[in-house]
């Protein structure tokens, strides 16, 4: 059990944009397919306005959103943007609800560019934060896509953080993953920045990439075991080929498996934002547990998720 794991408590206005994250210091387990997927339904099947910012170089999240838009050319960059002090600048509207402040190559510049520009370490870390205090009240979410390391960069996008997802593939490396995140790296800006740092972890979302189906449920308890019921997600990601398919060709809602990936993160969607609610209004997290309004366990529809519909895409 980790009481630690409710770091920080900010009662924030309901008005106010969240932003959230999906991390883990271990590669691959779908930081970017879930990031990119929930801010999908947050803006296209729930009506918010949404930001994804991707931070990362190998630029996932912006190849993702691409293709899935149809978008053929980055404008500008968020190394640009971050340049010129105008993060608005970069900003792409993909649909009226759901915009995107793309990532490239040349991110890997931006450590040299802080280092350069500023003297102390504060001003270094709260950089992005502070051009984004510019533009954020124009969203209700705000995603930021991180790369698999703790470094800055990263540190400029955690200070942002309201939210933390911790995405838990369920093997020995990500469980230790997610306890250098949670314990050593989350731990240390909270004790280094205090109050300014307004992080909450919104609980642990186990994903199950392997195929090996009957080590499954062993696994999910494991998760459930080491950080507590409460704080670990109902909801789970499986394995789906099909989310592979949408990072190769971008998404597309045209049969059922395509709305089953929806009601997957409706449900992920919907129990973050109840989870959001408990700590803005109880503080915490307690005796809780979601249920699922649109897929079941066997992944069948329910009858809410049958009706589900992406906006732009029917
Ligand atoms: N639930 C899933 N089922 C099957 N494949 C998945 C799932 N989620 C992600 N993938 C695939 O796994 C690979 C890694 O996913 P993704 O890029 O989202 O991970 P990541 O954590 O963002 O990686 P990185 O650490 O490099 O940023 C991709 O090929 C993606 O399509
Ligand atoms: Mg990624």
């Amino acid at each position: 059990m980790y009481p630690m794991l409710n770091l920080y408590y900010r009662k924030r206005g309901i008005d106010m944009a969240k932003t959230i994250i999906f991390g883990q210091q271990k590669g691959g387990v779908g930081k970017t397919t879930d990031t990119c997927m929930t801010a999908l339904v947050a803006a296209l099947v729930k009506m918010h306005k949404v930001l994804v910012i991707d931070i990362d170089l190998q630029a996932n999240a912006t190849a993702f959103l691409s293709k899935s838009f149809n978008l053929e050319k980055i404008p500008k960059t968020i190394m640009a943007a971050l340049e010129d002090g105008d993060l608005g600048s970069s900003i792409i509207e993909l649909n009226s609800n759901l915009h995107l402040i793309p990532s490239g190559y040349d991110m890997r510049l931006y450590t040299e560019f802080l280092t350069e520009n500023f003297n102390n370490t504060k001003d270094r870390t709260f950089y992005l934060k502070k051009l984004l205090s510019k533009i954020e009240n124009n969203y209700d979410y705000i995603f930021i896509d991180v790369p698999p390391s703790t470094d800055l960069k990263v540190d400029n996008a955690m200070v942002c953080c309201d939210y933390l997802v911790v995405v838990q593939e369920t093997q020995q490396f990500s469980f230790e993953g997610s306890q250098r995140l949670i314990f050593d790296y989350v731990q240390t800006l909270v004790d280094d920045f205090g109050s300014q740092v307004p992080i909450q972890i919104a609980g642990v979302l186990p994903a199950l990439l392997q195929q090996k189906r009957p080590m499954h449920q062993k696994l999910v308890e494991e998760t459930i075991e080491t950080f507590g019921r409460d704080n670990v997600f109902n909801t789970i990601i499986q394995n789906h080929a099909r989310l592979q398919w949408y990072a190769r060709l971008g998404f597309k809602f045209e049969d059922y498996h395509d709305k089953k990936m929806i009601a997957l993160f409706a449900d992920i969607f919907e129990e973050l934002e109840q989870r959001i609610k408990l700590f803005e209004d109880e503080g915490d997290v307690t005796n809780y547990l979601y249920q699922p309004l649109y897929s079941l366990t066997q992944s069948k529809l329910t009858n809410l998720g049958k009706e589900l519909n992406v906006n732009g895409f029917n």
